[in-house]
C-alpha cells in the first residue's frame, strides 16, 4: 500500500497504467446526510500487462461499503482498501467489471475538492485528484474513458441536476425524489468529471455552430442573481465564434452549461460541458463590479471554452505537462481578448501581470520551469509560470513562425492529437513538422527555470554608416538547476533614426536576422547593420517579444525619445515604466534624481496626455508610477521596501506638485454621465481618470477629490477606485470611506472582498492589529477562499510595507493564519504562504525576521503537504 508522504513524484518515472478503463458508470444518491456512490468500471489488462498484476487505485479518503467484480462480491483476501486506495490482488485476466460503493459527506468537505457543498449546492472539483475524494480510480490524466452519470436527488432541495455531456433521460424517483442521466461521450480523464445538484436560478441562449448545429446554453446560479449572468453569456457567445474563427474549433456538445458557485478554489474549471465558476468570475452589474471585474469574466469564460480543445480533446499525459493545457489556453485567451478589444493595452496588462507575478516567483525561492520534471503536490503547481510564462512560451512560437505558420502547427495539433493525452515535446514537434524547422533548441524555454537578461550594446560609425548592436543572454542559476543553456530567444525590433521615423539599413551579419526579428540563439550575438545612415536608437524586443529582462545602454534621454516616437505603442509605455523604475531604484539607494531628469520625464508624461493620437486606457497605463514592488525586484538584493516606498512617494511628490491644477483639470473634464457600460472606451476612460485621481492624491494630498468621487460615484469602478486610492494612500478621509463602503454594501459578499483588499492594502501602522480583528470577529467566513484571500492573498502579494515591517509583525501575522488556514483548506493556506518567497531579496534584517515566522511555523504546527512544501522550498 503507499502512504502519504513527503515522497517526490519524478517526471522520469511516467509508466502508463497496466489496466485500461473502457468506461465508466456512476450513480450517485444525493441526500441531505450522505451521498451514495456506485461506480462500475468496465476495466481491461494493456496488452504488455502480465497476468496477476494487481489493480491499484486511487482513493483519498474513502471508506469501501461494497464492493465485486462482474456482480460477485469480492473475498476479503483479495483486495485491501486503505486510505489512500483500493489494491485489487490479481483481478480477472480479461475485460471484468469493478463494482465499488462509498459514502460521502460533502458537507464536511473545507478542502473543496471532490464533492463539495457551497451555500447548499452540491457540487464538485476533481482537478488534478480530486476524483479519487469520490470513489475509487485511476485517477490520473492518461486514463480517459467515456462516463454515464446518473443521480438521485431530493426534487425540493435539488431541482437542477447537471454532469457533462449530454442529459439523456431524466424522471420521478418516488418519496420526493428525482433522477437524471447525463452520457459524455468523449473519452475524458476523472479530472473533467463535474456534477451540479441545487436549487438554482439560471439564464439561457443557444449559439448556432460554423456547421449549423444547435448548441443550448444555460448559466446556472444562486435565485436573484440571474440578471447579473448576462455579461458572461455574451462573453461566452463571442469565444464560440472566436474559437471558429481563429482556430477553426467547433463545439462538440448538444449543450454548454456554467455554474457558478460562492465556494471555490481557483477561477474556474473546465469540466467538459459543464464549466464551475467562482461566482466573482460570473456576475457583474455596474453598481457592484469595476471594469477589471467585467474584463476577467470575459477572459476567464473564454479561457474555460478554449479548454474544451486545448486541454479536454486533447488533454496532458501526466501532471508535469500542465502547462501544455494551460500555457497554451492562457494565449488564446490573450489573443481573444486582443482581437475583441486593443491589442496594445491588452499586451501591455498582460506584461504587467507577468512582470508582477511571474518574474518574482521565477526569481526566487519558488522557480521552476514552465514544464517542471519532480514535485511534491501538484496543486503548488498551478502557478504563474505554468500559466503566464506558459502563454509567453507559445507567443515565442507564433513570433517565430509567423501567424499563418503558427495556424498550420496548430491544425496539425488538433488532427494529431485529438483524443490523446499528450506532451510537450508533441507539441513542439507539430510545428518543426508543419513548418521544417528545427525548434530542439527553443524547447529549452519549456525545461528550464529563470528569466533571462539580456544586456545591450551598441555603437555606431558614421564614416562607414555602420551600426553595431551586441545582445548577450544570461539567466541566473534557480534552485537544483545551476546552469543554465542558451535559449532561442525572438527580439522583435526597429531602428529609429534622429526625426523619430523609422531606419532601414542594406545589410546585416553576424547573426540571423528574419524581416524585423533578431534570432539571439547564442550566450552572445553582435550584429553589424551597413547602410545606416545616421546614428540610430534601437528599439529592441517591441510587443515584449520574450519574457526577459532587458539591461539596455539607453540613458533617460534616449528612453524618453522612444516613449515619444516608437511605432511600437508597448515600447513607448515601457520606456516610461524604465525611466521612472530607475529614477526610485536609484533614489532608494540614496542617489535622488536631477531636477533635469524629472523634469524631462514631467514632460514626456504630460505630452503624453495631451497626444491626440494615443487612446485613454493606453494614456492610463501609460501614467501609472511602478509600484513598490516592481522597483523593489528592479533592485533585486538587499531591499529596504521603505526606502523604495518613500523614494517612490517622493519621485511621484516631484511629478505631479509643478502640474497638479493642469492634472486636475484634465481629470475634471473627464467625468461622464453617460450610463455605464464595460466596453473598451468607457472602460478607458475611466482608468484614465483614475489613473489621475491617483497621481492627485499621492502626489498632490488631493484626498479630498477621492472623497468626493467616492460620494458622487455612478458605479462600483469609480467608487471602488476612490476608496482603494484613498486607502492605499491612507488620507484623512479614508477610515471614513472604508467604514462607508463595508456598510453601504452589506450583505453582498463579493463587495466585501473588495473592502477586504482595499483594507489589506492601508500603509499604517495600524493595520495588522484591524486585519486581526476582521479574522476574529465571529461572523468572519473563516472558510470561504474568496474572502481569505482577499485580505491575506493582498496583503502578501500587492508589495504592503506593513507585510515586510522591520519588527517582523506582517511575517508573523501571516504565517500564524496560515497555520489556521491550513487546518481547513490547505491549497489556500499555501497560496498565500508563497507571498513570503520575498524573503532572499529582502535586508538581511527583514530576512531574519521573515526566517524565524518560517521556523515557527513549521515547528509549532502539523502541515498539510502543500503548505510543507512551499515552507521548505522558501527555506532551502
Ligand atoms: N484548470 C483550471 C483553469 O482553467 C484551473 C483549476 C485548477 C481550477 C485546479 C480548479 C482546480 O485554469
Ligand atoms: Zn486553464
Amino acid at each position: 500500500m503507499r502512504t502519504e508522504t513527503e515522497q517526490t513524484i519524478y517526471l522520469k518515472d511516467y509508466a502508463p497504467t497496466p489496466y485500461r478503463i473502457v468506461s465508466v458508470e456512476l450513480d450517485f444518491r444525493i441526500l441531505e446526510e450522505n451521498t451514495r456512490v456506485r461506480a462500475q468500471l468496465a476495466i481491461e489488462p494493456r496488452d504488455t500487462t502480465a497476468p496477476g498484476t494487481s489493480l491499484v487505485l486511487d482513493g483519498d479518503g474513502l471508506s469501501l461499503s461494497s464492493i465485486a467484480i462482474d456482480g460477485a462480491p469480492l473475498a476479503l483476501a483479495s483486495y485491501a482498501a486503505d486510505d489512500n486506495g483500493l489494491t485489487i490482488v490479481e483481478p480477472p485476466f480479461r475485460r471484468f467489471v469493478l463494482e465499488t460503493e462509498v459514502f460521502l459527506k460533502p458537507e464536511s468537505n473545507t478542502k473543496l475538492m471532490g464533492l463539495y457543498r457551497s451555500s447548499g449546492t452540491w457540487c464538485t472539483q476533481c482537478e488534478p485528484e480530486g476524483f479519487r475524494r469520490i470513489t475509487y480510480y485511476l485517477d490520473r490524466p492518461d486514463v480517459l474513458a467515456p462516463f454515464t452519470v446518473r443521480m438521485t436527488a431530493p426534487q425540493a432541495l435539488a431541482p437542477v441536476l447537471l454532469s457533462n455531456g449530454n442529459p439523456i433521460d431524466r424522471g420521478d424517483a418516488g418519496d420526493g425524489m428525482h433522477y437524471a442521466v447525463w452520457q459524455d461521450p468523449f473519452p475524458k480523464p476523472a479530472y473533467l468529471f463535474a456534477l451540479v445538484a441545487g436549487d438554482l436560478g439560471s439564464i439561457t441562449d443557444s449559439f448556432t455552430t460554423v456547421s449549423g448545429r444547435n448548441v443550448d446554453l444555460a448559466i446556472y446560479c444562486t435565485h436573484g442573481k440571474e440578471a447579473e449572468c448576462h455579461h458572461a453569456m455574451d462573453s461566452l457567445k463571442r469565444s464560440m465564434a472566436w474559437d471558429e474563427r481563429r482556430f477553426g474549433r467547433e463545439y462538440d456538445l448538444d449543450v454548454f452549461n456554467v455554474v457558478a458557485v460562492s465556494d471555490f478554489n481557483f477561477g474556474a474549471m473546465e469540466n467538459k460541458g459543464l464549466n464551475i465558476f467562482n461566482d466573482k468570475l460570473v456576475f457583474a452589474q455596474p453598481e457592484t463590479a469595476t471594469d477589471a471585474n467585467y474584463h476577467s469574466i470575459e477572459r476567464v469564460i473564454a479561457h474555460e471554452y478554449f479548454h474544451n480543445w486545448t486541454g479536454n480533446r486533447i488533454t496532458c499525459r501526466d501532471w508535469f505537462q500542465l502547462c501544455l493545457k494551460e500555457g497554451l489556453t492562457v494565449y488564446r485567451d490573450q489573443e481573444f481578448s486582443s482581437d475583441e478589444h486593443s491589442r496594445p493595452v491588452q499586451r501591455i496588462h498582460d506584461v504587467q501581470n507577468l512582470r508582477t507575478s511571474q518574474f518574482p516567483e521565477d526569481g526566487g525561492p519558488l522557480a521552476h520551469p514552465p514544464r517542471p520534471d519532480h514535485y511534491r503536490e501538484i496543486n503548488n503547481f498551478y502557478t504563474t509560470t505554468v500559466y503566464e510564462k506558459g502563454a509567453e512560451v507559445v507567443r515565442m512560437l507564433a513570433t517565430l513562425l509567423g501567424e499563418a505558420g503558427f495556424r498550420k502547427g496548430m491544425d496539425l495539433y488538433f488532427e494529431r492529437h485529438d483524443g490523446e493525452a499528450t506532451t510537450i515535446e508533441a507539441f513542439i514537434k507539430v510545428f518543426e513538422d508543419a513548418s521544417g524547422r528545427d525548434l530542439s533548441q527553443f524547447i529549452t524555454w519549456y525545461l528550464q527555470a529563470g528569466t533571462p537578461q539580456v544586456t545591450v550594446s551598441d555603437s555606431y560609425d558614421g564614416a562607414s554608416q555602420t551600426y553595431t548592436l551586441t545582445l548577450t543572454q544570461t539567466v541566473e542559476p534557480t534552485p537544483g538547476e545551476p546552469d543554465k543553456k542558451p535559449l532561442l530567444i525572438p527580439v522583435r525590433f526597429g531602428l529609429i533614426g534622429p526625426n523619430g521615423s523609422p531606419m532601414s539599413w542594406n545589410g546585416v551579419s553576424g547573426g540571423t536576422v528574419e524581416g524585423d526579428l533578431i534570432l539571439l540563439d547564442k550566450p552572445s550575438v553582435t550584429l553589424t547593420f551597413s547602410g545606416v545612415a545616421n546614428k540610430p536608437v534601437p528599439s529592441l524586443f517591441r510587443a515584449f517579444s520574450a519574457p526577459v529582462k532587458v539591461s539596455s545602454n539607453l540613458d533617460q534621454a534616449d528612453l524618453l525619445f522612444l516613449a515619444r516616437h516608437d511605432s511600437d505603442p508597448f515600447n513607448r509605455w515601457d520606456a516610461l515604466q524604465t525611466v521612472s523604475t530607475q529614477l526610485i531604484a536609484e533614489a532608494a539607494r540614496g542617489r535622488r534624481w536631477s531636477d533635469d531628469d524629472a523634469h524631462a520625464l514631467r514632460q514626456a508624461l504630460v505630452d503624453t496626455l495631451a497626444n491626440p493620437d494615443l487612446d485613454a486606457a493606453f494614456k492610463a497605463q501609460a501614467i501609472a508610477i511602478p509600484g513598490t514592488g516592481m522597483v523593489s525586484r528592479h533592485i533585486g538584493k538587499d531591499v529596504d521596501p521603505d526606502a523604495v516606498s518613500a523614494a517612490r512617494k517622493d519621485l511621484v511628490t516631484t511629478l505631479v506638485g509643478p502640474i497638479a491644477d493642469q492634472l486636475a483639470e484634465r481629470y475634471a473634464a473627464l467625468v461622464s454621465d453617460a450610463p455605464y457600460s464595460p466596453d473598451a472606451a468607457q472602460a478607458g476612460e475611466r482608468a484614465l481618470r483614475n489613473g489621475l485621481l491617483q497621481l492627485l492624491v499621492s502626489g498632490a494630498g488631493r484626498g479630498d477629490l477621492a472623497q468626493k468621487q467616492y460620494e458622487t460615484a455612478g458605479n462600483m469602478t469609480d467608487r471602488y477606485a476612490a476608496m482603494a486610492i484613498a486607502a492605499q494612500s491612507w488620507t484623512d478621509e479614508a477610515p471614513a470611506l472604508l467604514g462607508d463602503f463595508r456598510t453601504r454594501f452589506a450583505g453582498d459578499p463579493l463587495v466585501f472582498d473588495k473592502w477586504l483588499t482595499a483594507s489589506a492594502q492601508a500603509p499604517d501602522d495600524g493595520v495588522i492589529e484591524r486585519m486581526r480583528a476582521i479574522l476574529a470577529a465571529p461572523d468572519f467566513p473563516k472558510t470561504n477562499p474568496n474572502r481569505l484571500r482577499s485580505l491575506l492573498g493582498s496583503f502578501v502579494m500587492s508589495g504592503s510595507t506593513q507585510f515586510t515591517r522591520l519588527d517582523g509583525a506582517g511575517f508573523r501575522f501571516v504565517t500564524e493564519a496560515v497555520a489556521e488556514i491550513d487546518k481547513v483548506n490547505p491549497q489556500v493556506a499555501s497560496r498565500i504562504l508563497t507571498g513570503m518567497r520575498i524573503l532572499p531579496m529582502l535586508e538581511p534584517r527583514r530576512r531574519e525576521a521573515g526566517r524565524v515566522a518560517l521556523e515557527t511555523l513549521k515547528s509549532q504546527h502539523t502541515l498539510s503537504r502543500n503548505v510543507g512544501e512551499i515552507l521548505d522550498r522558501i527555506l532551502a
